[in-house]
């Protein structure tokens, strides 16, 4: 019933050169694909990349957006510009930008309506650290991450997005949650989605994100709950990026 929706994480690598011999080899790889693909590549390669996915059945997404339209923010993008470009997703509120940069769940809140009021998709990342894993607080912290940045949302706009649910401790070390684990978090972000946005919950996607590869994309993605994959490391490599794209055929193969 939902669409699964595999996205790519650039974060600061490929400029436009680098960006353009990258899609070379991963366009012919996604002529059909059975799931949305975006690719989300920095600002400064958006222009490279939307020309060359033109007519493709990859869609281009940012990493980040500016909550205000446009003013005095010196070094920001807003969410405007990037819909005026033909850019279709927005990464909020990823890991790195929240313990980086300081962005906090509010602010990130911010982030989605200004997304949203302008036609993007975020793609909204949530997860928890290693300590907060084995303090047990996950499932009430992911819980208070999904209620915070999805605060005053409609059911409609909280239907039509997308959560990451990416463990900290997962992002670039090898080490991913197990399927059956990672299914379970994603069956609470779902139920805290039911609890105040009721069906919406049947509508967002919601992704598993942490060193999702070619090896374990198959078995992530067969678990009920998980719909999809944020994905960095292996994102950046054409044969890694296309064969979990196709992880259906990687299953049956
Ligand atoms: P990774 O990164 O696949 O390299 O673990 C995922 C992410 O941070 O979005």
């Amino acid at each position: 019933m939902r669409k699964p929706i595999i996205a790519g994480n650039w974060k600061m690598n490929h400029a436009p050169a680098q960006a353009a011999t990258l899609l070379a080899q991963l366009i012919p790889l996604l002529h059909e694909t059975a799931c949305d693909v975006v690719v989300c590549p920095p600002f400064v390669s958006l222009s490279e990349t939307l020309s060359l996915t033109r007519g493709t059945p990859i869609a281009v997404g940012a990493q980040n957006c500016h909550i205000e339209k446009s003013g005095a923010f010196t070094g920001e993008v807003a969410p405007d510009f990037l819909a005026e470009m033909g850019v279709r997703y927005v990464i909020l509120g990823h890991s790195e930008r929240r313990e980086y940069f300081g962005e906090t769940d509010a602010f990130i809140n911010r982030k989605v309506r200004a997304a949203l009021s302008c036609g993007l998709i975020p793609i909204v990342c949530v997860g928890e650290t290693l300590a907060q894993r084995e303090d047990g607080v996950t499932a009430e912290l992911v819980s208070y991450q999904t209620r915070a940045a999805l605060a005053g949302l409609s059911p409609a706009q909280v239907g039509s997005l997308v959560i990451a649910y990416e463990p900290i401790w997962a992002i670039g070390t090898g080490m991913t949650a197990t399927a059956a684990d990672a299914n379970t978090v994603i069956g609470i972000i779902r139920g805290q989605v039911r609890k105040t946005w009721g069906d919406a919950a049947d509508m967002i996607r919601i992704q598993y994100g942490g060193s999702m590869k070619p090896g374990n994309a198959a078995e992530l993605m067969a678990q009920p709950e998980i719909d999809g994959g944020l994905v960095g490391g292996a994102s950046l490599n054409a044969d890694d990026f296309a064969a979990i794209v196709h992880y259906q055929a990687e299953r049956n193969a």
